[in-house]
């Protein structure tokens, strides 16, 4: 895909965020408090917000290609690493929202566990219409637990919705474009717009939490953000042994999703005066 991909799809991130959600500056075109942004963020998501039943259920296919067992395999273990990664999401939302100490923010936060409940709903559904498949990542367990273990608020809204539901975001977009006419593409389309919300939400809060952070708690995170990244990769490339037989055909593009996701992780991070974590 050489390298004008990370910046078509830095613009395309770009269009679905500009597009789908209430403009976040104000009438002047002066940029407005975050505060303020999280109210607006808000009623976004509750504007949005979708039901598992609209999906295609009754008139299109569950996934492409339905009819060979072996593709049944292949999109049945996708299904179980997002529905793997969408629990853990439900835990980090539900933990935010109780943490979170101003109205504006925990109003936000009240759609965003409700956001993640509905994508298990759907992948469960997903799920039970296919042969069972092991699909559970081991790396990602292990950056589940590290979510889960931030002690910070700035680390848990960092490493949660700025970097990891950032890229998540692409990923969906590739799954729509594979799996057009099926029940799993209409609902990767709903989670482009839903996660647009979560991890454009996540860039404000974090702006907000650090708009008087010491220098010493930004190295800190900038620290954070070192430790947790060979993971991070380590997960992105894995694939579940239903999927193994693709490893070979896929290494361009692996190497791309990486470089990608790097780029995107690099954007974000330097926008809240934090030093990216690899170099580019
Ligand atoms: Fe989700
Ligand atoms: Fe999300």
């Amino acid at each position: 895909m050489g390298n004008k991909g990370p910046e078509r799809a830095l613009r395309h991130l770009e269009q679905v965020l500009t597009e789908e959600l209430e403009p976040l500056a104000r009438p002047n075109g002066r940029p407005s408090r975050p505060l303020e942004r999280m109210r607006r963020f808000y009623r976004s998501a509750k504007r949005v917000a979708w039901d598992v039943s609209d999906l295609p259920w009754d008139t299109q296919p569950v996934v492409p290609r339905a009819d060979s067992e072996r593709w049944r395999l292949v999109w049945g273990s996708v299904i179980q690493q997002q529905l793997q990664a969408d629990q853990t999401a439900v835990d980090a939302a539900t933990r935010l929202l109780l943490q979170v100490p101003e109205p504006e923010a925990r109003m936000y936060y009240s759609t965003m566990v409700q956001d993640e409940a509905r994508h298990i709903e759907g992948w469960t559904r997903l799920a039970s219409s296919l042969e069972p498949v092991d699909g559970f990542s081991p790396y990602f367990a292990e950056l589940s637990e590290k979510f889960l273990e931030c002690e910070l608020l700035e680390e848990s809204v960092l490493l949660f919705q700025v970097l990891f539901e950032g890229c998540a975001l692409e990923a969906f977009r590739e799954i729509a474009k594979t799996t057009e006419q099926t029940v799993l593409g209409a609902m990767a389309n709903k989670l482009i717009v839903d996660d647009a919300i979560h991890h454009r939400s996540g860039v404000t809060y974090e702006e907000h939490l650090l708009s008087n952070a010491s220098k010493a708690m930004k190295g800190h995170l900038s620290d954070v953000l070192r430790r947790y990244m060979p993971l991070y990769i380590e997960n992105l490339t894995w694939r579940p042994p239903v999927r193994r037989w693709l490893n070979a055909g896929m290494a361009e593009h692996d190497r791309y999703v990486v470089k990608r996701n790097q780029l995107l992780m690099s954007r974000s991070v330097t926008e809240l005066g934090l030093k990216a974590p690899f170099d580019l």
